[in-house]
Parts: structure tokens; sequence; C-alpha cells
């Protein structure tokens, strides 16, 4: 059993408003194991980013615990280390980069972590080649697509060996092609590299990739399971704003005229066999 990198045991969190406290995160418990590939999904102010935000203390928890590696994120004298650990991606490509040159850029996290400069050196080429970035590392990033921004930006997780990404909704800005890529480089540095992923997004499409997928409602957690069981609930997850992946509405719509189409029809490909093995079936019928 792969041990948890991240718990939330019962946490809440209210952001002090004026006049009143409004619950951003309602007793969330949940864990992200070393590893794991999990998608958070919910509708517009459902507590997504308050919840990525409390994964690495940037925002620490009003009641409840957050723990990072057994390490609680409310203890001041935790925070180094659990930012070592979790790094997160942000959605806007524009606002991560900070340096004029793209190698510059991803040895500003190790820099902070005084890590000497031949190995600094050492991380910045691993990261640049390892999000496909290498040949770009003397770029400006200005000038850089979307897509390439945010990959540069992972690669500056990469470089200070976070054991864990949380990607806060870190392809809604790019292009297809970039949410391509993004999502490529995502899957490759889990599935090849074992690093754990927290990814809140809200294409349906790019959950069905994940070990488990989790939605927020209202600051709550309203299901929860592997992508099949959650999009085996197409009322549950309407109720909680969100439609499922295109293909499996497609499938929904289908089985009116193709009764024989199976549930749990996910993604294109198994929308294509799935209809492919329909029609065959009508056919032979
Ligand atoms: N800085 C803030 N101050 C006050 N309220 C906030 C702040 N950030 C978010 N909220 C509120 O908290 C709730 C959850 O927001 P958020 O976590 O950003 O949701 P999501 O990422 O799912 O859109 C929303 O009602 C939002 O308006
Ligand atoms: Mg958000």
């Amino acid at each position: 059993m792969p041990s948890p990198l991240i718990t939330f045991d019962n946490v809440s969190f209210h952001y002090a408003v004026e006049g009143e406290s409004s619950p951003a995160a309602r007793a969330l418990s949940f864990a992200v194991e070393q590893g794991a590939f999990v998608a958070l999904l919910g509708r517009n102010g459902s507590g997504k980013s308050t919840a990525a935000k409390l994964c690495n203390g940037l925002l620490t928890p009003t009641a409840g615990q957050v723990r990072v590696g057994g390490l609680d994120t409310s203890l001041e004298e935790n925070l180094f280390e659990i930012r070592r650990r979790v790094g997160m991606v942000f959605q806007n490509p524009d606002n991560q980069i900070i340096a004029a040159i793209v190698e510059d850029d991803v040895a500003f996290g190790p820099e902070n972590l005084c890590v000497a400069p031949e190995e600094i050196r050492r991380r910045v080429d691993a990261a640049l080649a390892e999000v496909g970035m290498l040949e770009h590392r003397l770029a400006e990033p200005h000038k850089l697509s979307g897509g390439q921004k945010q990959r540069v930006a992972i690669a500056g997780v990469l470089a200070m060996q976070n054991d864990c990404i949380v990607l806060d909704e870190a392809t809604a800005m790019l292009d297809p092609r970039g949410r391509h890529d993004v999502m490529d480089t995502v899957l490759r540095l889990n599935r090849e590299r074992g690093i754990t992923v927290l990814l809140i997004t809200h294409f349906m499409e790019e959950a069905t990739q994940a070990d488990r997928v989790l939605v927020m409602d209202g600051g709550s957690l309203a299901l929860q399971g592997t992508p099949a069981e959650v999009f085996a609930q197409p009322e549950a997850l309407r109720a909680a704003g969100l439609e499922l992946p295109a293909p499996a509405r497609l499938a929904e719509a289908l089985r009116s005229v193709l009764p024989s189409l199976p549930s749990g029809v996910l993604t294109e490909e198994q929308c294509a066999e799935a209809i492919a093995a329909a029609l065959r079936k009508g056919a032979g019928a």
C-alpha cells in the first residue's frame, strides 16, 4: 500500500471577508498517495484553488489538519520542506515565469534552495529535457507559446526535485495543442518518474486519465472514486454542475438507437470501439 503524501483531515477554510466569513472548504478529508495521479474537479467557485493552496501551506486550515509527508502545514518551521516537496503550477502561464531567459527561470527554485551551481546546471538541463524544452533553454519566455511556458513552469518544479506537482487549471488558457503537450508531459512524469500529480481541471477528458477523481461542490467533496466510478454517476455530476466527458455524453445519446452500447465509455478510443462493436452486433442481428 503506497503511503499518503498529502492528507486532508477534516479540513475547513474560511477566507476572512469583511463582515462575514464564507467557508471555501468544508470538512475535507482525503489523501493523495505517493505516486498517484489524482484529478480534482468542480465548478467555478467550488473550492478547488483553495484546496490547492492548502496543499503546500499557501493557505492553512481554519479547522482540521493538512499534512505533507507527515508534516503539518500549519507549522511555520515545516513550510520550507513542504514547499520543497509540493510544487505548484497555476493557470496563467504569463504570471509564472519571472526570468528573461528560460534556463534562468528554471534555475530560480534550486537557487533559492541554495543548491550548488554545478548541481543547478545539471538539474536545469535534466528538467528541461524532461518536459521537451531543452532546445529552448536560451529562449526568451515571452516568445514561447502558452503550452511551452507551462512546460517551463513544470520544469521549474522538477528542478526543485519535488515529489508532487499540483496543477491548478494549468491547461485552461492553452490551445488544444498546448493542452495536449502539457497533459502528455504530466502523464509521463507520473507514469515514468513516479511524480505524484494533483491535477485540478474543468476538462473532464483530462480527469479520465487519473487513477482517482475527486469532485468538489460548495467547498465539500461531493464524489470520489476511480474515473469509471465517478463518471458512472451522471446525475450526481450534473448536481455538482459538471457534465460527463464528451465521449461518454455521445455514448449516452447514442444508446437510444444502439441499445447494446455499453456504459463506462470515457475516452474517444473507447467510444469509437464501442460504437463499432455495437454496429457490428446490429449488422449481425
Ligand atoms: N481571496 C479570496 N477572498 C475571499 N473569498 C475568496 C477568495 N478566493 C476565493 N474565494 C471564494 O472562495 C470560494 C472558493 O473559491 P476557489 O477556491 O477559488 O474555487 P475554484 O478554484 O473551484 O473556482 C468561492 O466562493 C470564492 O469566491
Ligand atoms: Mg480555481
